[in-house]
């Protein structure tokens, strides 16, 4: 009877570890299961996130503003100037070419490129940003100053990428002034200098358009007299927000005062391209890189 009692118990057993083993596989599976869901999640976030931030920093666009002033001769009606900055080595397309493209498209007189040609925080590439003012130089007469990367540079460095520029025909304007068209001067101001006063560069019974690579030296800008400037270095501030604006530029800090667009500063207006490439931050966001088309009309 007990003997009968036993095989039945081990047989209640055997039962018993056959479920407890189907359930170990069963949840086995399922954490299995689970799992791969999480690093497929992971995987797509990842995907997106890259496409996003890559869009982010190749997607070009360009901004037109139709400027007038007061003070503008006849001469300058209908002129457009495109403004190229920051390029920090960046490239868009083969050589550039999506770049020079969107250039084109904008049929400008002349172009400014306003510093930062090159960049000095690990990807240095003269070549690239030399093959670029060449090409650019095909479309219409090209204007350079320098920025605060072209001042990281060796001495060697500069000396070829300077040169580089000239030969290319980019003509550099070192904190010097020509005649743009009658009435109207182009001023060119080296990185170094953007703390004097510039006014001897003036012509006041004229209009004069200033390249400067930083825009928070505004005040400097004012008291010496520029009408319109054309500035950069800020990026946009990197990331820009509803509402708050860009997050951080060089030299500005948080919540920077002057990071993109069109501003008035007593009598002297200033516009800040968002520049295209980055520098030691690497990325931008909700911040396209930017080519400033301007139109003039009297
Ligand atoms: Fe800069």
């Amino acid at each position: 009877m007990k003997a009968k009692y036993n095989k039945v118990k081990d047989t209640e057993n055997k039962e018993n570890l056959n479920e407890i083993k189907e359930n170990n596989e069963i949840t086995n599976k399922s954490k299995s299961k689970l799992i791969a869901l999480k690093i497929l999640i992971v995987i797509a976030v990842i995907a997106l996130l890259t496409v996003f931030v890559y869009y982010n920093n190749t997607h070009l666009v360009i901004t037109e503003y139709d400027y007038t002033n007061a003070k503008l001769p006849e001469s300058i009606d209908g002129y457009c100037i495109v403004q190229i900055s920051d390029l920090h080595n960046a490239k868009f397309g083969k050589d550039n070419e999506k770049l020079l493209e969107k250039i084109r498209i904008c049929s400008p007189d002349i172009i400014v490129i306003t510093g930062d040609m090159v960049d000095c925080s690990g990807h240095t590439n003269i070549p690239i940003a030399l093959s670029f003012a060449s090409a650019a130089t095909d479309i219409c007469p090209v204007y350079y100053i320098t920025g605060n990367h072209e001042y990281y540079l060796s001495e060697e460095q500069r000396n070829t990428f300077l040169s580089g520029l000239m030969a290319s025909g980019v003509i550099i304007l070192n904190s010097e002034s020509i005649e743009l068209v009658e009435g109207v001067r182009l001023i060119g101001l080296d990185d170094n200098d953007l703390f004097h006063d510039f006014s001897n560069l003036i012509a006041t019974e004229e209009f004069n358009i200033v390249l400067a690579h930083e825009p928070q030296r505004i005040k400097n800008y004012a008291s010496s007299n520029a009408d319109l400037v054309f500035s950069g270095h800020a990026h946009g501030g990197q990331i820009r927000l509803p509402i708050i604006g860009g997050l951080a530029a060089p030299d500005q800090g948080f919540n920077p005062e002057y990071s993109e667009g069109l501003i008035h500063y007593n009598n002297t207006d200033m516009i800040i391209s968002r520049g295209l490439g980055n520098s030691a931050f690497p990325f931008r966001i909700f911040n396209y890189p930017e080519i400033v088309c301007v139109r003039f009309t009297k």
